[in-house]
């Protein structure tokens, strides 16, 4: 079988598909990131992880950086302050993973993280951006990427020295938040920011920030003339989004096969117990649209076995057809 054309490439690396699934801590898992690839994001990032956790070799590292096979092309994401250090957990964990790419964050809000110079605090120091793109792009074998924000904030607006900085030092990507750090998740995305850094780098770039439909996705490709589009929050519960489908157009028959998949690469994940549980947030995400009456809903939200889950969510689905049919 012939492979189609890439839709771009990342330094070497073919990418087959132009909308990805964003890293999201606690939600894009090892199991949302196999679905969502099997539902066609061109590609996974895997959740951050903290440099100075990896030169220390913490257990959260394994839980946020392991990923399987299926999850590939993968990125795996890395934040900090400090260049050397950033630089050795980069090579560290890029020998224990093999990712296909390293990815910088630079477009963390959280306060524990920017304020200490990290994610989005990274906006504030070009130079330190520059020598971190530098270090990590020659001594690793894989592209660096970059995920970014447009500034500290409104006042701070430097997305394009920032955009240099990492093309003129082996950044081979950029995913660019459309907002400030200090707008968080608050205001409308800046698309003319976006479209502005596309034009000025010859690598690819990437569009992110408030993607809900499939006429976003066309919207926000036409109007930056970006390689692809990057899609977090809107995702949960609606992973057909990478299919390019509208939401009101998946009928409940489809969400519970969804469900049931989800579920599996989960309990695969996290065991029987613990793998139903953290599936509950995804499952308040997936009945949503449905309005299930809350005497239906509450029993599933609460199952503790993945039987009893699937058996509630099959009468449901039989009770609604014959209401359907009877009412
Ligand atoms: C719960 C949550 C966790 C996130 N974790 C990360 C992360 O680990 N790395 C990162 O670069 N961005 C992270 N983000 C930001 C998203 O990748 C994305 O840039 C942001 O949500 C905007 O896209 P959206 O409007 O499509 O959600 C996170 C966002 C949310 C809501």
């Amino acid at each position: 079988m012939t492979q189609s054309q890439p839709s771009f490439l990342i330094g070497n690396l073919p990418i087959h598909g132009d909308v990805i699934l964003a890293p999201m801590v606690g939600y894009a898992d090892s199991p949302f990131r196999r679905l969502a690839r099997e539902m066609g994001s061109a590609m996974s990032y895997t959740e951050f992880v903290n440099a100075i956790d990896v030169v220390h070799h913490a257990k959260i590292v394994a839980e946020r950086a392991h990923f399987k096979e299926d999850e590939r092309p993968v990125a795996l994401q890395i934040f900090d302050s400090e260049p050397q250090r950033m630089a050795d957990a980069a090579a560290q964990i890029v020998l224990a993973y093999h990712p296909d790419i390293l990815d910088i964050n630079l477009g963390c809000s959280v306060r524990d993280v920017s304020g200490r110079g990290a994610g989005a605090g990274l906006l504030r120091s070009p130079e330190k951006v520059a020598q971190i793109f530098h270090l990590i792009s020659t001594s690793l074998p894989i592209p660096v990427t970059a995920k970014i924000r447009l500034g500290w904030d409104e006042s701070s607006l430097n997305y394009m020295e920032i955009s240099q900085a990492i093309v003129e030092n082996g950044g081979r990507m950029i995913v660019v938040h459309g907002r400030t750090r200090k707008q968080v998740f608050t205001g409308s995305v800046d698309l003319e920011s976006i479209a502005q850094i596309k034009q000025a780098v010859a690598v690819p770039v990437i569009a992110n920030g408030d993607i809900r439909t499939p006429a976003d996705i066309e919207r926000v490709l036409r109007f930056t003339g970006c390689d692809g589009v990057m899609i977090g929050r809107a995702s949960l519960g609606y992973p057909w989004i990478f299919q390019r489908r509208a939401h009101a157009s998946i009928l409940l028959e489809e969400t519970i096969k969804v469900i049931r998949r989800h579920l599996e690469l989960m309990i695969e994940e996290y065991g029987a117990e613990r793998g139903v549980i953290l599936f509950r947030k995804h499952l308040s995400r997936y009945l949503k649209p449905y309005s299930v009456p809350r005497p239906a809903y509450e029993p599933m939200i609460t199952a503790t076995a993945e039987a009893e889950l699937l058996h509630l969510l099959d009468s449901y689905l039989a009770d609604s057809h014959s209401s359907e049919t009877t009412g």
